[in-house]
């Protein structure tokens, strides 16, 4: 039986559909790996939510990108809405139309983005007035399906916008500096496993010497300090993990190479985005950007690789469109 009280709030609303947009993000930032994230506003996803009918709680996912997943079990939206609807005894049978900018499997946040504006339209169309931070909370549940786990770095960044540092259940949003440019290499004609996030979470080894953890230590916090001092030079500074990158890089063909190539291009710092393919770096000022840009392809070039290049900003979060 229907709890009359969810029942009158689900025919009281009479919107049928919402939209909402996420940015990409870059998580970890080097020595960061798990708290924090970056929201780029280079390119979005956008997510609509339509109730079809009262009934069953099915969930329809109509893709733009064949490559995602079409069971709401193993979509990152799908899971956020199969979580919400639990949560909040929303019986509707709802179909999500994933709108993809994001390339999936790239370490751009793109599971992340999608998740991000799922909880964001689901929040809307059924007036469930839940705070950011739940909101964040509810968006990880879409991380599940790429990475086998929940981590908050990329939703909280793609729903909040600007610099977060998070874990579960507290995120900090600082606004970045105003001359903070980024440049991120995708190699796009890599073939990324199903599921890639989870392959390059088992290779991270699972004990670390005390003096890596200290030097990570340091490296997050003078990030951390450099984003709130507005800072550029000094976030770049911090941007040196001995601990995830290198048990990854051997993932990322031509990874030496961009990572020479654009600190001989004039960046302050370079690193892998979240858990990779893409690398990112780190540039005070655009004027350098397309320089860097260059280098970083040709990186990953000399390794028989194509990719595409963004220049690109800090973004805002999650909106409803
Ligand atoms: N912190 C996560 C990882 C980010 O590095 O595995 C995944 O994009």
């Amino acid at each position: 039986m229907r709890d009359p009280l969810i029942w009158e709030r689900t025919a009281r609303v009479a919107v049928k559909s919402r939209t909402a947009v996420a940015p990409c993000s870059t998580a970890n930032l080097g020595p960061g790996y798990d708290v924090f994230g970056l929201a780029l506003d280079a390119l979005k996803d956008r997510i609509k939510i339509t109730k079809v009918s009262a009934g069953g709680r099915k969930i329809a996912i109509k893709n733009s990108d064949q490559a995602i997943p079409a069971a709401a079990e193993s979509n990152s939206a799908g899971l956020v809405v199969k979580r919400m609807m639990r949560d909040f005894h929303v019986y509707d049978d709802v179909e999500i139309h994933v709108t993809k900018g994001v390339p999936a499997g790239y370490g751009i946040g793109s599971s992340a983005a999608s998740a991000a504006a799922a909880a964001i339209a689901f929040n809307a169309l059924y007036n469930l007035k839940i705070d950011r931070n739940r909101l964040v909370e509810y968006a990880a549940e879409g991380e599940i399906a790429s990475a086998g786990t929940k981590h908050y770095d990329n939703v909280s960044a793609s729903l909040l916008g600007g610099f977060v540092i998070g874990s579960k259940g507290q995120f900090i949003r600082i606004e970045p500096p105003r001359d903070l440019f980024l440049v991120v290499a995708v190699p796009i004609s890599m073939h990324v496993p199903e599921k890639k996030t989870e392959v390059a979470r088992s290779v991270l080894p699972k004990e670390v010497p005390l003096t890596s953890v200290v030097h990570n230590v340091s490296g997050a916090a003078t990030i951390v300090a450099g984003f709130a001092l507005r800072d550029v030079e000094m976030i770049a500074r911090g941007i040196d993990d001995v601990i995830v990158e290198p048990a990854r890089k051997h993932l990322i063909p031509g990874y030496n190479s961009v990572k020479k190539n654009a600190v001989s291009a004039g960046a302050l710092a370079v690193t892998i985005s979240g858990a990779g393919p893409s690398m990112i770096a780190f540039l005070k000022t655009r004027k350098n950007a397309n320089k860097v840009a260059v280098a970083m392809a040709k990186g990953f070039e000399e390794a028989g690789v194509k990719s595409r290049t963004f220049a690109c900003r800090p973004s805002s979060g999650a909106r409803l469109a």
